[in-house]
């Protein structure tokens, strides 16, 4: 694949992984590597440009994260946000000092003035509110400099080598909270970097077909498939590249929600690849049977998918590759902390021990989530299966407050299903990170028509976050909720009690269980 790249270098600070998705946003590949990287490495991707992140260090501090000052020398434009700007004006014989007074120091939003005859401006309004966070203050600009937008209490809010491509910014042009901030960054790439928008997800759907083709050759793919985002969008984009070559393993647990199995099925009858459904839901809960603590029930899972999945497996017989939905965000390493950690994340737990194959494929591995999805809709997967919220791995299982039974599960699925179909309804669904109704074991007394109801209550939970480390409760209209209740307790037997979770994370998680 041979795309125009940038390279995000990485310093540690908290907007990197956005950093990395405007540029993406723009039609520009990008990818983020820690400040760590050796520089041959770096010139091996041949960049067009670099984007230094911001980062929680001074860089006059005698350890502070430093970049090869060799990149200064090689001809490619440079784009220094926040930390990434005082170090580039630190490198370059600038001079960074800690702000001795208030006044000094910027944090949050700020009314800037910008110089729209520099490149990063050109096209963009004179002012406007930017999103600053920086204790550190330039005192001063190194030679060849010119200052590009000022606040009332910061002479250098932008400074710009116009002659070398080497800009720097105090502020944060990736967060919302920077007006024009994305079309600063569009600037920069397509003004400066000489960027031609050649990331885009049908050219990445025809690249990454040919890749997979090349890589697969005649070879055998097995994909174990859940009918979330990421394995879905995998699935399509290798049914598509080999076809019949492609065997995906679907285990219905029996813990999905409302037509959930049906949906993933029909979703990819189109497509011509072997699909395997395998109705495991009697296995599962006679496993279950009686369990009640949350993590045994997970472990259960967990163990029971991997038998099942052995079993079929092992019918398919070896293989040549095992694919996985792995998406960017898990491959990132990062340039914060002490030793660089690469998170590893497969999606399902402990695979590649059981299972008889000669190499792992991970096509989704460049791409973060938002992409993903826009890569399944240029696919063609419907839509309910490209917009799907996240569903945890053991399903409905911890949303069954206590032991799991047929009927709790039934029940639960009927007033989940109302729940999203509500919340679809009233376009509240694009405000919602994750919602769902859970079935807790509290039975309370109520009255329906002349007769006493001793019956189940049902919770709600909706939750806004951008990580899901922490969440806030949704601020869902109490309209909104209302007609959720009255159906629900109309529609669904054995429900007489709808109650809605105003809990955040932390104290509380997102799931009860
Ligand atoms: P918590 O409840 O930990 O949830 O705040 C955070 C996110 O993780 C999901 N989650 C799981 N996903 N297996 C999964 O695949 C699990 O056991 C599991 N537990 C929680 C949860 O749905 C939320 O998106």
């Amino acid at each position: 694949m041979s795309h125009q790249t940038i390279i995000v270098l990485d310093f540690g600070g908290q907007y990197n992984q956005l950093i990395a998705r405007r540029v993406r946003e723009c039609g520009v590949y990008c990818e983020v590597k820690p400040y760590t990287t050796p520089l041959a490495e770096l010139k091996k991707i041949n960049p067009i440009g670099f984007i230094f992140t911001g980062g929680p260090n001074s860089v006059y501090l005698e350890d502070a994260p430093k970049a090869d000052a060799e990149i200064f020398e090689l001809g490619i434009p440079v784009l220094g946000i926040c930390y990434g700007c005082q170090l580039m004006a630190h490198t370059l014989g600038g001079r960074v000092v800690a702000a001795q007074d208030d006044a000094a120091r910027e944090y949050g939003r700020t009314e800037t003035f910008y110089d729209t005859g520099c490149p990063l401006f050109k096209g963009l309004p004179e002012k406007g509110v930017s999103w600053m966070s920086h204790g550190d203050y330039m005192e001063k600009v190194p030679e060849g400099f010119a200052l590009a937008a000022h606040s009332k209490a910061c002479p250098n809010v932008a400074i710009a080598d116009v002659k070398r491509g080497f800009y720097g910014v105090q502020y944060h042009p990736e967060v919302n909270h920077t007006e024009n901030g994305v079309r600063m960054i569009r600037n920069f790439l397509y003004e400066v970097c000489g960027a031609v928008g050649d990331w885009t997800m049908e050219d990445y759907r025809r690249t990454a077909v040919e890749d997979i083709r090349r890589k697969v050759g005649g070879g055998r793919v097995l994909l174990a498939l859940s009918g979330g985002v990421d394995s879905s969008v995998c699935a399509a984009l290798l049914a598509e590249a080999v076809g019949q070559q492609l065997t995906c393993v679907f285990v219905d647990h029996g813990l999905m929600r409302k037509n959930e199995g049906d949906e993933v099925e029909a979703a990819f009858a189109p497509w011509a690849m072997n699909f395997v459904r395998v109705d495991a839901g009697e296995r599962f809960l006679g496993k279950l049977a009686g369990v009640t603590e949350p993590e045994r029930k997970r472990k259960i899972i967990g163990e029971e998918f991997i038998r099942v999945f052995e079993e079929e497996a092992g019918k398919i017989g070896a293989v040549d590759f095992l694919a996985q939905g792995t998406i960017y965000p898990d491959v990132i390493e990062s340039g914060a902390g002490n030793a660089a950690v690469i998170k590893s994340h497969h999606n399902v737990g402990g695979l590649p021990d059981y299972v008889d194959f000669k190499e792992i494929i991970e096509p989704l591995r460049l791409l973060f989530k938002d992409e993903v999805r826009q890569l399944g809709r240029e696919l063609g997967l419907p839509e309910y299966l490209v917009s799907r919220q996240p569903f945890p791995g053991p399903g409905l299982a911890i949303r069954v407050i206590g032991d799991i039974t047929r009927e709790k599960l039934d029940i639960l699925r009927e007033a989940d299903a109302i729940f999203r179909e509500e919340a679809a309804r009233a376009g509240e669904d694009k405000n919602l990170s994750q919602y769902f109704a859970v079935l807790t074991n509290l039975r309370s007394v109520g009255v329906m028509g002349d007769g006493r109801t001793y019956d189940y209550a049902v919770a709600l939970r909706g939750v806004t976050t951008s990580d899901f480390m922490t969440a806030d409760w949704a601020r869902i209209p109490y309209e909104v909720l209302d007609a959720v209740s009255v159906r629900i307790v109309n529609e669904v037997p054995h429900i007489n009690r709808v109650l809605y979770d105003i809990t955040s994370k932390p104290p509380a998680t997102v799931e009860f269980e």
